[in-house]
């Protein structure tokens, strides 16, 4: 099933505190890692791989996007990464994944609710959204635990209109 729902963030969060685990914008030298992490998330060919390693070297140019790197200090890894996108209205959240010997330990929330408090707090606290697939069980369970809302259920090609109207 291709649907995708948008889920929308309209309230303050107070992220989960971990010590170690610090959500830092990504540089340069972060988007093999990035790209890789991206590539096994999502099931990419090699030539998605590429365009991913592209659009995301591009996004570290955008001034309205922020490619962010979920780091622990302790052991000096990246184990998530995400993308914020500001279009002077509402907050776009995208790209998150948790590195796969990572998951179902927390970190997705923890990542999730430290994205959405920085993010809101450099625009002056807009709402956040982001949109995923239906069949996404894990990432859907862990939004709506973290209070994210159903706006509206869309598939691709109309995704558009409804961020227009919004
Ligand atoms: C989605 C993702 C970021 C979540 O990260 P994570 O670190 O595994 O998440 P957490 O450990 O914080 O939470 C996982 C939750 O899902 C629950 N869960 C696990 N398997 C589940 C399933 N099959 N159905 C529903 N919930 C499930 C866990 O019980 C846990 O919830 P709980 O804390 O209430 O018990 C991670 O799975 C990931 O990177 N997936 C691949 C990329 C992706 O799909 N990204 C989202 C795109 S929108």
């Amino acid at each position: 099933m291709n649907t995708i729902i948008t889920l929308l963030h309209s309230r303050d969060i107070i992220p989960d505190k971990n010590v170690d685990l610090v959500l830092l914008k990504a540089q340069k030298e972060d988007v093999d890692i990035l790209s890789q992490m991206h590539a096994e998330a999502f099931s990419q060919s090699l030539v998605e791989i590429k365009t991913t390693k592209a659009s995301l070297l591009d996004s570290l140019q955008r001034p309205n996007m922020v490619l962010w790197k979920f780091f622990d200090k302790k052991t000096q890894n990246i184990i998530g990464m995400a993308s914020s996108t500001f279009d002077g209205h509402l907050i776009h959240l995208a790209d998150v994944v948790i590195n796969k010997k990572h998951r179902n330990q927390g970190f997705g929330q923890l990542l999730m609710s430290n994205l959405i408090d920085q993010t809101r707090l450099i625009y002056n606290r807009p709402k956040v959204y982001l949109q995923l697939r239906i069949t996404n069980q894990v990432a859907l369970h862990v939004y709506l635990k973290l209070g994210f809302e159903f706006v509206d259920m869309h598939h691709l090609s109309n995704q558009e209109k409804w961020l227009k109207a919004s």
